[in-house]
């Protein structure tokens, strides 16, 4: 059977992620969130003191990644374990930041991400989806806002929260993650040439669901 896959790619906290999940809800779609599995290899990284390149390239064929799907919703499990709750503080942002660069984790990861979009419909949202993991997408979207707002986004989302960081402090480490993300060497940040580019900066988020999902609709048509 012929799956549908659409790709979603786009800088951190443009809002792939929670975008992604609404509308794959609303078709039946599986979300697959390809920034946590990076993130995994960050704490992985973190945990074991290997950051470095040469470091993470060493035991990266010792790691195990999978995704398991549990009532629609991604968890994800390194070497076994459900790391899910785990991965989401700055520490990790950046280290997953960091090993996302390093070409044999990328390879790592690509045949899994291939693997789930054979055998599913998906919407995959990373930074190389497009480009790299799903070229041949039934449907490619770059999901972009200025660096402005998604820190603004951001801050309103932590700020309840303790030790939440300054506006300022978010600012500057969304624009550190977009420049290492566009000037990695291999799989940058990019739009490929053949997506629909959607900017949400003065956008809702439910006309930015409404918006993606017409535009998968009129693919599947
Ligand atoms: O989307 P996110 O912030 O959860 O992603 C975490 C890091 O992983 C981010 O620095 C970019 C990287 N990443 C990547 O290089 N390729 C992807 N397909 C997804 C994420």
């Amino acid at each position: 059977m012929k799956t549908v896959n659409i790709a979603i790619d786009g800088p951190s906290g443009a809002g792939k992620s929670s975008i992604s999940k609404a509308v794959a809800t609303d078709l039946g779609f599986i979300h697959v969130d390809t920034g946590a599995m990076y993130r995994a290899i960050g704490l992985y990284a973190l945990r074991h003191e290997c950051l470095e390149p040469e470091a993470i390239e060493n035991v990266i064929e010792d790691i195990t990644v999978e995704l398991k799907f549990i009532g629609g919703a991604q968890r994800v499990m390194l070497c076994g374990e459900d790391v899910t709750d785990y991965i989401r503080s700055p520490e990790v942002s950046m280290a997953a930041s960091k090993v996302s660069a390093v070409p044999a984790v990328r390879a790592h990861l690509l045949d899994l991400q291939k693997k789930i979009a054979a055998e599913n419909n998906i919407i995959m949202d990373g930074r190389d989806i497009g480009s790299v993991v799903l070229p041949h997408a039934d449907l490619k979207i770059f999901l972009t806002a200025s660096a402005e707002e998604r820190a603004s986004r951001r801050y309103l989302e932590l700020r309840e929260k303790p030790n939440c960081p300054t506006y300022e402090e978010i600012l500057r480490d969304i624009e550190q993650r977009d420049y290492n993300d566009m000037h990695r060497a291999i799989a940058p940040l990019t739009k490929a040439d053949d997506a629909v580019e959607v900017d949400s900066t003065s956008m809702g988020f439910n006309e930015v669901v409404e918006r993606i999902t017409d535009l998968i609709r009129e693919v599947m048509e």
